[in-house]
């Protein structure tokens, strides 16, 4: 029996060591990991830079204090807004608090304009954390149960419906709108092209702040460094975390403009937030973008593996369809032919990683997969939907 509290229930494995695409388990077997951890590891298990970074910075300092000016941080901070073109950035330690910067940042924008009960607008299907305001902005049912009163200010409008958010353009209370680019925990949900771009104009006719949360669809998942590039927009606030520091944890605010001139001196705070060890990560995980062609990579591999699924796939009658987005990779299957709550399960005895939702398989494999290694997981997605 384990003393873990039971909020988890584990498959029965256990990893001991990884490289690239690949874990090893306890007895030495190997399995093609096609979900990095959730899209954390998006550079592949131990990548050489990063292990290097973590090694160099751990025999000089780990930790000290956002009491002190952090070098590294710094660093970071100004090369993620050169890239993402935003002024100032908050580090937290994961996805959901840096949601929760997002969220306060909203609340002081909200009082700045003398606004009592400030309303975000948020996606039904949505995901954006565990945390209690985060959970309250999260639009499913099944992370909220139980955990009632939830905060009041989100609003869930349908996701990919632009009229569902014009419709509140006469509220007064709506300071902000915060969506995923693609939706990753709902299954892989891609809105039409330009839906990003209609959100961003009408919250630029409202005076309304656009958060963008990209903790799992940004740091090179759909084959650009920040997701909603394919628009060629900007938002007001991005929140990062998960690739961000490729398996260290490390959540990035980052916001432009008047949303980046809220938090003033002990308006939040985190004691680990950005310290010298998870940003030295971090710079090694843009370095990488920056200096090899894993962007080309993703393009190159979703396009792969988009013709082997047309190919050798597609016509399954178990699959209903295929939604891809660079290296985010979701698999709708008819549950009507397929029952779908085994797979994991079934995946994982033929040693490859996969996540289910719903009737989703959803994938997230290293962006640095190769030709050979997407063949392997195409012939094991074969034999997986085999009925
Ligand atoms: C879009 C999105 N936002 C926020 C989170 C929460 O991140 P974390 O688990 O690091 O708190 C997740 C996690 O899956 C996510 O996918």
């Amino acid at each position: 029996m384990s003393n873990l509290m039971s909020n988890y229930s584990p498959l029965e494995v256990t990893f001991v060591k990884g490289e690239g695409c690949w874990l090893t388990d306890t007895k030495g077997d190997q399995y093609l990991d096609a979900l990095s951890g959730i899209g954390v590891v998006n550079l592949g298990h131990c990548h050489p830079v990063i292990t290097k970074n973590l090694i160099d910075q751990s025999q000089q300092l780990l930790h000290t204090s956002n009491v002190y000016r952090i070098g590294n941080q710094e660093k970071l901070a100004k090369e993620l807004c050169t890239l993402a073109k935003m002024d100032k950035v908050f580090f937290s330690n994961s996805g959901a608090e840096a949601n929760e910067a997002a969220i306060k940042i909203v609340r002081l924008f909200a009082r700045s304009k003398d606004i009592e009960k400030p309303v975000i607008l948020t996606a039904n299907q949505g995901f954006h954390g565990r945390t209690m305001a985060t959970l309250s902005a999260t639009g499913q049912s099944k992370v909220q149960a139980g955990f009632a009163p939830l905060m009041s200010e989100f609003i869930h409008v349908n996701y990919d419906d632009i009229e569902a958010i014009s419709d509140y353009q006469s509220n007064a209370n709506v300071v902000a709108v915060m969506v995923e680019p693609i939706q990753g925990e709902a299954g892989i949900i891609i809105p039409k092209n330009d839906y990003l771009n209609k959100v961003q104009e009408l919250c630029n006719k409202n005076g309304w702040l656009l958060i963008l949360d990209g903790v799992q669809s940004c740091m090179g998942r759909t084959g650009k460094l920040f997701a909603h590039e394919h628009n060629q927009i900007t938002p007001d606030i991005l929140c990062l975390a998960k690739g961000l520091g490729n398996g260290v944890p490390i959540g990035a605010c980052l916001a432009k403009g008047v949303a980046s001139k809220m938090l003033t001196p002990g308006t939040h705070g985190s004691t680990f937030g950005g310290n010298p060890l998870v940003t030295s990560a971090a710079l090694g995980v843009l370095d990488v973008f920056q200096n090899t062609n894993v962007l080309e990579n993703v393009n190159k591999m979703s396009e792969y593996f988009r013709s082997e699924f047309d190919n050798k796939i597609k016509n399954n009658i178990a699959v209903k369809e295929l939604r891809i987005k660079g290296l985010m990779i979701g698999i709708g299957l008819d549950s009507n032919i397929i029952d779908c709550s085994q797979l994991v399960k079934k995946a994982l005895k033929d040693n490859l990683l996969i996540n289910v939702t719903g009737t989703t398989i959803r994938m997230l494999p290293p962006l640095i997969i190769t030709k050979e290694e997407i063949d392997i997981l195409i012939s094991k997605l074969i034999k997986l939907i085999s009925t």
